[in-house]
């Protein structure tokens, strides 16, 4: 799957060393529960099948005993409530990247820049894997989701309580001094992930998730490392944009001091 979009019936057989009518039997079985979807060229693994790949493996790791409603659905992921065995609640998040992935701004060639064919699945699979290793980089410095646990497309993380920023008008319940504590609160987050060494380049009111008293920032699977080419931009980008949000509480703030707030380096 790896390396063909379409895995042919032949090598399937190879593979699973079986006799082609057992395979057979398999593959109609699995594509009754769309699991896998068949052309002319041969299989492939279809999103829920990927799912399904992904509970099973964290379910047989101990990890993950069940899976409650669905919370957000982000533009690319999809994220359910979820009991951990430990009975703790957590949240799963399903890395789900199409085509798409090019268009929104995420970086993914720059790590994809040496693979010849590219599927779905395997920029998915990259995608939730990277934002598991950048959480635990993190975690626990930086305000964001306590990282649990990875299978393929999919990571388990901690539940954070709350609203997105972009949900929530602040005025209702702060008082302007307050709304300019929590503007200076998420610079800190960013100089603090700047610090260990990311730019998160997604940063907005929709990835930062406020419960009236501390916030966490969450999505950094396209968090670009400091010593990107391009991390003067990211970092610049994400600097406006909580610098425009924060504008319509009356903080209004220098981008570029902030920058250099940002950046400077001082032990
Ligand atoms: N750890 C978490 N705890 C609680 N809710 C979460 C958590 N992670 C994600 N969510 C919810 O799921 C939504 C989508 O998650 P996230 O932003 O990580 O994914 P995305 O697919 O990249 O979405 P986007 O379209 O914003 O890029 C969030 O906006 C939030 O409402
Ligand atoms: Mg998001």
């Amino acid at each position: 799957m790896r390396y063909h979009e379409w895995v042919p019936l032949d090598e399937i057989v190879r593979k699973a060393k079986m006799p082609e009518k057992d395979v057979l039997y398999r593959l109609n079985r699995l594509s009754k529960f769309e699991f896998v979807v068949r052309s002319t060229y041969g299989y492939a693994v279809s999103m829920g099948g990927y799912d399904a790949l992904a509970i099973n493996a964290l379910v047989k790791k101990g990890i993950l005993k069940a899976i409650g409603n669905k919370l957000g659905v982000g533009k690319e992921g999809d994220v359910y409530n979820v009991l951990l065995n430990d009975d703790r609640v957590a949240v799963l998040k399903f890395h789900k990247h199409g085509r798409t992935c090019f268009t929104r701004g995420k970086r993914y060639r720059d790590y994809l820049a040496d693979k010849h064919h590219i599927s779905w699945l395997y920029v998915s699979r990259l995608s939730a894997e990277r934002e598991f290793n950048i959480l635990n980089e993190l975690y626990p410095l930086v305000k964001v989701p306590e990282p649990i646990a990875w299978n393929r497309h999919a990571i388990i993380m901690g539940k954070v309580e709350g609203e997105e920023l972009k949900r929530i008008d602040l005025s209702e319940f702060l008082s302007r001094e307050e709304i300019e504590e929590l503007f200076w609160k998420i610079i800190e987050e960013v100089k603090k992930a700047y610090k260990i060494g990311y730019i998160h380049g997604d940063l907005s009111e929709f990835n930062i998730i406020y419960n009236g008293e501390d916030f966490v920032i969450i999505d950094w699977p396209q968090a670009v490392p400091t010593y990107h080419p391009e991390a003067r931009f990211y970092l610049k980008r994400d600097i406006e944009n909580v610098v425009r949000y924060f504008k319509k509480y009356k903080v209004e703030k220098d981008v570029d001091e902030l920058f250099k707030y940002i950046t400077e380096v001082k032990d």
